[in-house]
Order: C-alpha cells, then sequence, then structure tokens
C-alpha cells in the first residue's frame, strides 16, 4: 500500500494546478466569457479523452491497481456525447484535433504497456471535475443558457450526491492502492504529465478562439476574480 498516495497527488500538482487555472481560456470561462462554438469545441475534445479513458480503465478493471478506479458512476461519455449533440446539432463531429489526439495516444499507450500509470489520468480529470469543474459548470451554464439534459450534463454527477464526500471517499481509495514508493512516484509524475496534455489542450483552444478574451482579461485582472471563486 502507498502511504499518502493522495496527498502526494495534491502536493506534486499544486504548481501545475494553478498555471492550469490561469490559463486565458479557464479565466475566460471563469468569467464567463465563451460562446457556443468555443465551448462545443472544449466538449468535442473531451468526448475523445473520456471515450479513451474510459475505455482504458474498463479494459484494466482487473488489474489491481487500476480495479479499484473503475467507478462507472464517474463516467463522462455519455453525458459528453449528449452535450455536443446539444450544442452542435446531430451532424457528426469533425477529425479530434492535435492535441486531443496526442492526450488520447497518451492514454492508450498507459492502457497496453503500464495501466497503474492510469491512475493519474482518472485522478486528474475525474477529483477535478468533481471541485473546481462543479464550479466552472455553473458559470458556463449562466453565461450560455445551458443546464441539465441542455448541454451540461458533463458536470452532472446525477449518480453521485454529495461530491464532497465522494471526493473523500476517492482519495481514501487512492491511499488503498496496492503501490510502493517508487509507483507512487511514479504516479505523481504521470499526474503532472496529465495536467500538461490538459493545458495544450486549452492553449489550442486559446489559440482558435480566444486572443481576443486574453486581451480583455488582462486588462480587468481576471487573477483577482479567481482568487474570489476559489475561496467560495
Ligand atoms: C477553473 C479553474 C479551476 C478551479 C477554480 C479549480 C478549483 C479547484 C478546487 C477549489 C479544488 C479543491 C481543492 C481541495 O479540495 O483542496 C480543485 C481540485 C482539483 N482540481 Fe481544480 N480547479 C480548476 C481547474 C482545474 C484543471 C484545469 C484541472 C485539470 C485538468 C484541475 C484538476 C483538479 C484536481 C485533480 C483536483 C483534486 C485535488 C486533490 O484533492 O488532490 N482543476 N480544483
Amino acid at each position: 500500500m502507498s502511504p499518502r498516495l493522495a496527498a502526494r497527488l495534491r502536493e506534486g500538482t499544486a504548481q501545475v494546478h494553478r498555471a492550469a487555472e490561469r490559463m486565458t481560456l479557464i479565466q475566460a470561462l471563469l468569467r464567463g466569457l465563451t460562446d457556443r462554438t468555443t465551448y462545443a469545441a472544449l466538449v468535442r475534445a473531451y468526448l475523445e479523452v473520456y471515450t479513451a479513458l474510459e475505455a482504458a480503465l474498463v479494459a484494466n478493471a482487473e488489474h489491481p491497481v487500476v480495479g479499484p478506479l473503475v467507478l462507472p458512476e464517474l463516467w463522462r461519455r455519455r453525458a459528453l456525447a449528449d452535450d455536443l449533440r446539444e450544442l452542435v446539432g446531430s451532424s457528426p463531429p469533425g477529425p479530434p484535433s492535435e492535441a486531443t489526439r496526442a492526450y488520447c495516444r497518451r492514454i492508450e499507450t498507459l492502457a497496453a504497456s503500464a495501466p497503474e500509470l492510469l491512475v493519474s489520468h482518472a485522478y486528474t480529470r475525474y477529483l477535478g471535475d468533481l471541485a473546481g469543474g462543479q464550479i466552472l459548470g455553473r458559470i458556463i451554464g449562466r453565461a450560455l443558457g445551458l443546464g441539465p439534459g441542455a448541454g451540461l450534463d458533463f458536470y452532472m454527477f446525477t449518480e453521485i450526491g454529495d461530491t464532497v464526500a465522494y471526493r473523500q471517499a476517492y482519495r481514501a481509495r487512492l491511499d488503498g492502492l496496492p503501490v510502493d514508493d517508487a509507483k507512487a512516484e511514479a504516479i505523481v509524475e504521470e499526474a503532472r504529465r496529465a495536467f500538461g496534455y490538459n493545458t495544450a489542450l486549452f492553449a489550442e483552444l486559446e489559440g482558435s478562439a480566444l486572443r481576443g478574451f486574453g486581451r480583455l482579461l488582462r486588462g480587468r485582472g481576471g487573477r483577482e476574480q479567481h482568487e474570489v471563486l476559489r475561496a467560495s
């Protein structure tokens, strides 16, 4: 069993977490400064990523380290597919972006060659969705006029009532995983990498759609606003 894997993950990703929060796209989303097209592009990318992640977790359900994190109440693939249909209609989505493909390739490689490192990817996405994601979801919903069943299902964990208690239980699961110290360190390192794949996704979207938002935010103290949201 790994000593303090949950705490090590939190500490080991604190810096990359702060960097992700400060990204222009996230700042824009936090301030309700987004449009349907940009949000649809993010949902489109996530659909690919969660499809890869959930397939990888399920394929490794018998693995002693991965098995305890195969938790279908977390699965987001169907919610994302529904959200995307709501946002762009039923026309087939375009090909996934480069950053999306790189993220998925990493997950697929790990599924085949180092399944225990999938823990890092599950941690980065699902605990994030259950924490800051809940704040983001409310803001995006208000900004774009979306709600449950209408483009915002990604943020709705309908099978999980109390997200705070669930996060605590998830962290206890992490602490119970049968990994030694070296493996725990590799999992923390891979979590930093997982944050990197996420920031690459955001950077790609910023590049294509948000240059104007960036200028706007720099002029309006987005950081202070974010600190307030984080404390709330
Ligand atoms: C909108 C920007 C964000 C905000 C406001 C935000 C906020 C938060 C908050 C308040 C927590 C709870 C911290 C705690 O329980 O001590 C949290 C945890 C977390 N967030 Fe974020 N976050 C943001 C972006 C992200 C991004 C982009 C990712 C990664 C893709 C991410 C991944 C995580 C993870 C993995 C945790 C769990 C930390 C832990 O308990 O170990 N967050 N976030």
